[in-house]
């Protein structure tokens, strides 16, 4: 997978206001791999902890002398320091325990989107919204629905992290380096993801062609169960490296207009033959936010998969209206 430009600071950076929600591992390590690459001249970091936010926030700016970046964090509980932003990164919300599923925190997390989106929709009206709470496909739908956004604005990170550990698992089995290899996972963010072996390469070469099935398939298997797998180890808490490395990613691309094809769940309007429904599908990610959406031809196992994960987003999504939310 090739590395974002790191330390690259776009020309206008003076002007750039990010805010992240929710201090928390995944919170503050966007905030700080945020601050690392200048892509912003200030990044506010928000949290309902506002002595923490303010403590992390306080400890980052520490770091700058050391790193040489010039962003400015500020910490805080107060919504109104976030007025003006140009973009926002979502984490707010309780990350999973051993043995939960993703979708078990619909409700938690739902109702702190609720909150989030009239912050935004009152103070940042023209802001990108790049949403990680989990279960991540229906939190960016809740997002959109309250915000009222063009979908264009209103995007989910979990496909750049499902495929940059489909990436980690196709380097170690075949003792590659990592920066050779690209991969692709497509559908929710679950266990009903959709790896797509025939667009994993190395370096150019088609991985199916030098990996035996039964390889790829174990470790299509282990990508799905990537997150569940790192919630497993560390008992308290979910993965947050690779997680915010990717909301990252996204958000230099859209800040410097970077035209990064990364998959992410996206508004579907027909593509892939969904209609209404948050996917993860490949987007050029750009200024303003999804500049288009890239349909790949399938494979009719892949399109069944797509169905079912689809299907696994609708039951969210009626949940959801279940319990009011939407
Ligand atoms: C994971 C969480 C972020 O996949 O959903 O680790």
């Amino acid at each position: 997978m090739n590395p974002a430009p790191s330390n690259s600071a776009p020309s206008n950076s003076a002007r750039v206001k990010i805010t992240v929600v929710g201090a928390g591992f995944v919170g503050s390590t966007c905030a700080h791999l945020a601050a690392l690459k200048n892509l912003a001249s200030e990044i506010v970091l928000i949290d309902v902890l506002a002595e923490r936010a303010q403590g992390l926030a306080l400890d980052l700016n520490q770091s700058a002398a050391i790193e040489g970046f010039s962003s400015r964090i500020i910490g805080t509980g107060d919504p109104e320091d976030t007025f003006d932003s140009d973009l926002f990164i979502v984490t707010a919300g309780l990350p999973r325990k051993p043995g939960m599923s993703r979708s078990d925190l619909l409700e938690v997390n739902g109702r702190i989107m609720c909150d989030v989106a009239e912050t935004i929709r009152r103070g940042s009206p023209d802001a990108v919204v790049i949403v990680v709470t989990n279960p991540l496909d229906s939190m960016v739908s809740l997002m959109r629905a309250k915000l009222g956004f063009p979908a264009r604005r209103v995007i989910g990170m979990a496909g750049v992290l499902d495929s940059a550990r489909f990436c980690w698992f196709l380097a170690e089995e075949t003792g590659t380096a990592v920066e050779d290899i690209d991969a692709m996972v497509l559908g929710a963010h679950g266990d009903s993801m959709v790896p797509m072996p025939r667009y994993c390469t190395i370096n150019g070469v088609s991985a199916p062609d030098i990996i035996p099935a039964d390889r790829m398939d174990a470790m299509a298997n282990r990508t799905r169960k990537g997150g569940a797998e790192i919630v497993g180890l560390l008992k308290t808490g979910s993965a947050f490296y690779a997680p915010a490395s990717a909301a990252v990613a996204m958000a230099q691309s859209i800040l410097q207009d970077g035209k990064r094809m990364l998959p992410c769940a996206c508004l579907l309007n027909g593509e892939y033959g969904f209609e209404g429904l948050y996917m993860g599908v490949p987007a050029i990610l750009g200024e303003g936010g999804v500049n288009r959406i890239v349909e790949v031809p399938m494979t009719a196992e892949s399109r069944a998969q797509m169905q079912k994960t689809a299907g696994e987003v609708n039951n969210d999504m009626q949940a959801m209206r279940d319990l009011g939310l939407l």
